[in-house]
């Protein structure tokens, strides 16, 4: 069996805590397992138990418009979340139950291999920060923000940003997080295309001249 496959039967499998007993199924990460870009959100919902795949309901629609709108599709990227199964009436993942999942997101990490991470909300933000040994403040402060990062031995580009389903209740956070992936993801994505082994885009000769 392979990294992957493995990886994913033990998610599918686990019952390292109390989730596993109220859960409907357990939400792996999942697409372009080869994607410079990697998005990590917090925990699945109603919609992701059910089906068994991450951001799927409504803040996964909001997430698919919004990677679209910097030209990728879905299927493109590699999506994921810091707790893999879903809190008994979407209540925030204990400290805990954070702790005790994160080693299948590292595996995840260390085999995408990303050079960009986007933190969907803050528990992944802080989670994220803290596993680059990052100082996190809060989201008012941060979002927007690139940061040189290394997280299980993985150099990454590390940016926050806020939640979907926050975005979904408070149209003011929805132009903010409109706004972090039409300027600031786009950009860093065009500044990293333009660095050696960046998986997404084959560099053309044109690419060399246009410096
Ligand atoms: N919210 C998340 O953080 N993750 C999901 O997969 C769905 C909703």
């Amino acid at each position: 069996m392979g990294e992957w496959s493995r990886l994913i039967e033990e998610i599918k499998n686990c019952r390292k805590c109390g989730l596993y007993a109220s859960r409907k199924q357990a939400v792996p990460g999942e697409g372009s397992r080869d994607s410079d870009i990697m998005f990590v959100g917090e925990a699945p919902g109603a919609k992701e138990d059910e089906q068994g795949r991450p951001f799927v309901g409504p803040a996964g629609k909001l997430l698919t418009q919004l990677i679209e709108s910097i030209g990728y599709r879905r299927e493109d990227v590699y999506i994921t979340n810091i707790v893999k199964c879903r809190p008994p009436g979407n209540r925030d993942p204990t400290e805990d139950e954070i702790e005790t999942c994160i080693p299948y997101l590292l595996r995840e990490i260390d085999l995408v291999r990303p050079k960009i991470i986007v933190a969907l909300g803050r528990h992944a933000a802080r989670t994220l920060f803290s596993l680059a040994g990052l100082k996190w403040r809060n989201m008012k402060a941060l979002h927007g923000r690139v940061f040189d990062a290394e997280i299980n031995g993985v150099k990454v580009k590390l940016l926050a940003t806020y939640h979907p389903a926050a975005a979904l209740y408070y149209p003011k956070l929805k132009n903010i997080l409109e706004k972090d992936f039409n300027e600031q993801i786009r950009n860093l994505i065009s500044k990293i295309r333009k660095t050696a082994g960046f998986k997404g885009e084959q560099r053309t000769l044109l690419d060399y001249f246009s410096k």
